[in-house]
Formats: structure tokens, sequence, C-alpha cells
């Protein structure tokens, strides 16, 4: 099968991402949300980004506006039927997303391949939500997508070989290098990510350093390009929490999948990071205030 018609599920800080780059390589990309007011921020969002790739002069004005036209937003999962390939990025929650997965089974094609950009859950227990285990993989992509390079490719013992080759070979047509990874807690970057940003908030609640303090100790004395704290705000408070809960949900005797006291306590308070203004930093629009 040659991937030609793309169905993003969630049009949030991933999944507008996601869209955008399949749009700009080409492809027929139907965007899919629950509500109307999150798919019109989403789509803004798209148009956003584009608009800075041409200010950038990294996009004509031509092929940004030819890819924005490739892109179709809407609220119908039946609009998703005839896609090749499904990708979703719905929120951090297993059973919204096997509830999703069931649907998706009974609505789309034989063929159509399944890929989940989930951070952190088994992919295969949402292939067997579908009903078809086969044609379900892990696309990982990293935030933000319109910049990061990496997709991780999550094959599960059922994954059939082409499903997995064409979900590579898709990963390789948006401009990402695929790395292999198998479907185990956090594949590869999460699995060293989040316990090391779980670890800061930790040193953090016992009073050993401040979260302005751990960032500049590792992006100055490390190189990274932000702090664990920058990172938690950019990537969601939510989320992080989720993924943290979940993992020790399946592993409570493992102290490093521990959900920090300090992010329950800010999620319980609205403070999600960036997308709310205010998380571990203040934030003005898209940048720290
Ligand atoms: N679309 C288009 N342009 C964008 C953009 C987007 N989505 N996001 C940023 N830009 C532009 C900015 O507007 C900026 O343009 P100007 O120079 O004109 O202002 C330019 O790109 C650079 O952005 P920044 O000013 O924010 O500067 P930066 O040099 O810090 O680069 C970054 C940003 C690439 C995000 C960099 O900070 C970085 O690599 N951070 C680490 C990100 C990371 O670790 N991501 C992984 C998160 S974990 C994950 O994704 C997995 C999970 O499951 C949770
Ligand atoms: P988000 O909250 O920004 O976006 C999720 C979107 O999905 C929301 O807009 C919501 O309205 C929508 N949604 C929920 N149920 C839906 C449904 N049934 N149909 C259509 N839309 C639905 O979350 P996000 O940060 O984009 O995360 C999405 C997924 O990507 C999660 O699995 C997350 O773990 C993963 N992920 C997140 C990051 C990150 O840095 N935030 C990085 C990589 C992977």
């Amino acid at each position: 099968m040659v991937i030609k018609k793309v169905g993003v599920v969630g049009c949030g800080l991933m999944g507008h991402g996601i869209a955008q780059v399949a749009a700009q390589a080409g492809y027929t990309v139907v965007v899919r949300e629950a509500e109307r007011g999150f798919l019109d921020k989403g789509l803004q969002r798209i148009r956003k980004s584009l608009d800075k790739l041409v200010e950038k002069e990294k996009l004509t004005r031509a092929d940004a506006d030819a890819s924005y036209g490739r892109l179709t937003g809407t609220l119908e999962l039946a609009d998703l039927a005839d896609c090749d390939l499904v990708i979703e990025a719905i929120v951090e929650d297993l059973a919204v997303k096997k509830s999703l997965y069931k649907e998706l089974g009974q609505r789309c094609k034989p063929a159509t391949i399944f890929a989940t950009n989930t951070s952190s859950f088994p992919v295969a227990e949402m292939g067997e939500a579908s009903g078809r285990p086969k044609n379900m993989v892990g696309l990982h992509f990293f935030n933000p997508v319109q910049l990061m390079k990496l997709v991780e490719v999550v094959r599960t013992p059922k994954t059939a070989e082409n499903v997995y080759a064409e979900a590579r070979a898709f990963g390789e047509s948006v401009g990402k290098v695929p790395v292999a990874a198998s479907d185990t807690p956090g594949f590869v970057v999460n699995r060293l990510l989040v316990p090391y940003m779980a670890e800061a908030m930790r040193m953090v609640e016992r009073g050993d350093s401040t979260p302005a303090d751990v960032d500049a100790g590792m992006t100055l004395g490390c190189g990274y390009p932000m702090g664990p704290f920058t990172l938690t705000d950019y990537v969601g408070l939510d989320t992080t929490l989720s993924i943290l809960e979940g993992w020790q949900k399946r592993f409570p005797k493992d102290p490093m999948f521990v959900p920090p006291q300090i992010l329950k306590d800010k999620v319980a308070a609205g403070k999600l990071g960036r997308k709310t203004g205010e998380g571990f930093f203040k934030w003005d629009g898209d940048k720290r205030a």
C-alpha cells in the first residue's frame, strides 16, 4: 500500500504539528477534533507555524498555502474511514485511547494503519482494542513536531512487517529520522527523560535547589537546550503526570515512576505549563515571562 491520505485524531499540541508536517510532505490530511473550539485553535496554530516558516525563509508562501490547502478539519470520525494511515494524538489516557481505537476499528477500511503518538502506554493494548493488532504501530513524534527531527517507531509482537515498514517510511517522508523502539514503557527517549524530569522535581521538593537553578545547571553545564522544568512546562504538567501515574499503576514498586507531590499539586491547581500560562514558570504566550 502507498500512503496517500492521512487522518490525525486530536489537534492539540502534538496533533496540530503532526497534521502540519504530513500536509507539508504532500499528503492529503484530515484532522479530527472532539470540539469545534479545539479544532479552530489547532488549525490556527498550523497557520501561524506555516507563517513563521515562511518568515524564516524555510518555506515559500506558495508551499505554505498549498500545505494548508491539503488539510481539512472535521468533528466526524467517519471522515477518517478511507484514510491509509490514522495517527492518534489525543489525551494521554489509556481508557479514552482504547475506546477511540475500538471505534476506529469499526469504521476504517481494512487496510488502514493505526499509529499512536502515546508517550507511555502499551501500543499492543491499543492494537487489541482496535481489533486489528497487525495494523497497529507507535509513531512517537517529539514536541515541537515541526522542529524535532526524531520519530520513534514502535513495533509490538503482533505488528505486521509491512505495517512497520510503511510507518517507518512515512516518518522519513515527513522529514524525521526514525528510530526503532520496543513496546516498553516510554520506549527509548521517555524512559530516560521522564524519570529525569521527576528527579528534578524531587530535588526541588527537598529544598535542595530551585527550578531556575536546576534549569541553569542543565543548560549551561550540560548543553541541554532546555532545563527539565522549562521542558515540563513545554510538554504539559498534566501529560507528564499522566505518564508517571500510568507507569506507577503498572509498576507500583518502581521508585522512579512515583509522581512527585509538587507535580500533583500544580496540576490540581490548573498550572499545566505553557498552555495555561503557568507551570513551574510563568509564560507570556509561547515565551517564558
Ligand atoms: N513552528 C514554526 N516555528 C517554530 C515553532 C513551530 N512550532 N516553534 C518554534 N519555532 C520558531 C520560533 O518562533 C523561533 O523563531 P525566531 O528565531 O524567529 O524567534 C525559532 O523556531 C527557534 O525557537 P525558539 O526561539 O523557541 O528557540 P530555540 O532555539 O530554543 O528552539 C527548540 C526551540 C527547538 C524547541 C529547542 O529549545 C529545543 O530543542 N528544546 C528541547 C525540546 C525537547 O526536548 N522536546 C522533547 C520534549 S519530550 C517529548 O516530546 C516526548 C513526550 O512524549 C513528552
Ligand atoms: P493536548 O491536550 O494538547 O491535545 C490533545 C487533543 O486531543 C485535545 O485538543 C483534545 O480536545 C483532543 N481529543 C481528545 N479526545 C479526542 C477524540 N476522541 N477525538 C479527537 N480529539 C480528541 O495533548 P498533547 O500534548 O498534544 O498530547 C497528545 C498525545 O501526544 C498524548 O498521548 C501525549 O502523551 C503525546 N505526546 C505529547 C507530547 C508533549 O510534549 N506534550 C510529546 C510527545 C507525545
